[in-house]
């Protein structure tokens, strides 16, 4: 049986910067079910936040003014010993990433380039252009294999395998030998991301199931703030492909079907540079008075930047404008409208990135350490990616040199996996039934008109009947073809599994939450109630039921405050 000492799940910036810094001496593997450099953290644009202080605009930033702004913009649900433990650390990150060798974009003089970015007092993105993310990925990957970490590429894990509150290791299925088959290993850190693909319009890759997340609460581990998903403001119309914050941080504003400005009627002093939660909604209730272009989108405006800085800043943009849209933003304004972006939610994990199973750890999306609450502020997740997923591998090095080999455990794995091959038998000898993409694009409708940036306790309601019904559909789930390798239909209905409960834990902890807190906008309880709901919801898997309870936020020096822009 194939065993590591460390295993890594997830290839992207958590999962390597957790490789990375994993303790050489052990025996550290990554597993990804697409090629690293696949991973969607290649799709971030804008940037990384950081209190450099290197924009003339930014001289007197500092990493607690960073965390400030952090804490509010998560609605005060943000942890603040933790969003204050990943801003002090911001800086030394970023000249960590230079020193690897990420080329970011130089001011005059040399210095790291930092642009404005939403709910930010001060301009502190660090970017390269308008592919951070892309060149950061580059860079880890590059020096994980100059440091010969192992990498499992195109393997899913599909179950977490738990034995007396203890990590054994994962099964997986590899998916070009089309097998099925355990991994042992002393301690697991999973950084798969996020869920974007519940929703019908998202900004995520198409891998972006949230299987990992799944995964963590079939095994008994609880998921925190669910309730709270990040709408991106700017997503290209139709394709709801990204379009970067930083191409509002660079000046460009937004317009309805009157021309009018019309943030100053929603955040007057920031505009189009408040927080995403504010921004967006503001979109969606344009459209839906009836301001915007046939009914589904506004204009971002870029032409006044001028051709060179949008060919120099916004390079990336320019480019999916024309190829997806045949518009260039150098001569006409871009059609865009809300999307998915981010999941504040996830598995539960402490300050260590450390669960309540021993030897299970997570970071990145897939984790929630309450960094950002209610609203995630734009640049922070890259910082939360880097700072984490190290704090994961240090973590998990130090408890994993510190305990014994386990003994004894093989037997419980092979069962697992054994079991994961009965049902896949099962699904393939059926030859009538439900098919796993008819599924997938029910729960979708569900999500985004029922769950989606603005909720009501009916439709919530109704949400979750609904997913029930899809429930029981999926148990008549059946595979077409019979061959395993690449077997696309096979990842879907394995992860669809994932798909509902995260479905399910969304829609539940939507429902009780009886307040509106950053992304969490609810029409019939539009105020936030720091009284009954300043809390994190936890939603934890027993005898087959999700059950709810909550837990304190740590308020270490901010009091909530009305948070306005
Ligand atoms: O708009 C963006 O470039 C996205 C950044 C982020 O999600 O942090």
């Amino acid at each position: 049986m194939l065993s590591q000492d460390i295993l890594v799940v997830g290839g992207g910036l958590a999962g390597l910067a957790a490789a990375l810094v994993s303790d050489p001496q052990l025996n550290v593997a990554v597993l990804s079910k697409v090629h690293p450099l696949r991973s969607h953290s290649v799709a971030a644009q804008g940037g990384i936040n950081a209190a450099l202080g290197n924009n003339p605009e930014g001289r007197d930033d500092s990493w607690e003014k960073h965390a400030f702004d952090t804490i509010k913009g998560s609605d005060y649900l943000a942890d603040q010993d933790i969003a204050e433990l990943m801003c002090e650390r911001a800086v030394s990150t970023i000249y960590e990433l230079e020193h690897l060798g990420v080329p970011f974009s130089r001011f005059p003089g040399g210095v790291i380039a930092q642009r404005p970015f939403g709910g930010a007092g001060f301009p502190r993105t660090c970017y390269a252009a308008d592919r951070t993310g892309l060149v950061i990925l580059h860079t880890l990957y590059e020096q994980s294999i100059k440091r010969q970490v192992k990498f499992y590429n195109e393997w899913l894990v599909t179950k977490l395998v738990v034995k007396d509150g203890r990590c054994l290791g994962v099964v997986v299925y590899d998916l070009a030998r089309g097998e099925v088959m355990p991994v042992k290993a002393r301690a697991v850190i999973f950084a798969t991301g996020g869920y974007g693909r519940v929703y019908q319009r998202t900004t995520n890759a198409f891998i972006n199931h949230g299987s990992g997340i799944g995964i963590a609460y079939k095994a008994g581990i609880p998921l925190k703030d669910m309730e709270f998903v990040q709408f991106h403001p700017t997503s290209l119309y139709d394709t709801n492909i990204l379009i970067t914050e930083g191409a509002r941080g660079e000046g460009g504003y937004l317009v309805n079907n009157k021309g009018k400005r019309f943030m100053e009627d929603y955040a007057s002093s920031a505009m189009e540079l408040a927080p995403r939660d504010i921004v967006a909604r503001a979109i969606q209730t344009e459209i839906e008075k009836g301001n915007g272009f046939e009914d589904e989108y506004v204009y971002l405006d870029l032409r006044l930047l001028g051709e060179k800085k949008i060919k120099k800043r916004l390079p990336g943009i320019r480019e999916i404008c024309i190829n997806f849209a045949g518009i260039d933003p150098v001569e006409k304004p871009i059609p865009i409208q809300p999307a998915q972006h981010y999941s504040m939610g996830g598995i539960d994990v402490n300050a260590q990135c450390a669960s309540i199973v021993e030897g299970f750890y997570a970071a990145g999306e897939c984790a929630c350490i309450s960094i950002h609450g209610a609203n995630r502020l734009g640049g922070n997740s890259l910082l939360d990616t880097v700072v984490f997923g190290k704090i994961a591998g240090e973590e998990a090095s130090k408890a994993v040199k510190g305990s014994k080999e386990l003994k004894d455990d093989e037997k419980m794995l092979l069962d697992e996996a054994l079991g994961m091959k009965k049902k896949i038998q099962e699904w393939q000898t059926k030859d009538s039934g439900e098919r796993v993409h008819r599924l997938l694009n029910r729960l979708k409708v569900i999500m985004s008109d029922r769950v989606g940036m603005f909720r009501n306790k009916k439709d919530l309601s109704k949400a979750m009947e609904k997913i029930s019904e899809i429930r029981d559909d999926y148990k008549r789930i059946y595979i077409s073809g019979q061959c395993l390798r690449y077997s696309q239909e096979l990842v879907n209905i394995i992860e669809f599994d994932s798909m509902l409960d995260l479905a399910e834990v969304i829609t539940l902890g939507a429902l009780n939450r009886e307040e509106t807190r950053g992304s969490h906008f609810r029409v019939d309880f539009k105020d936030r109630n720091d009284k009954d709901w300043l809390k994190h919801t936890l939603v934890t898997l027993k005898d087959g039921k999700p059950r709810v309870s909550y837990k304190n936020v740590n308020i270490s020096k901010y009091e909530p405050k009305v948070r306005t822009y």
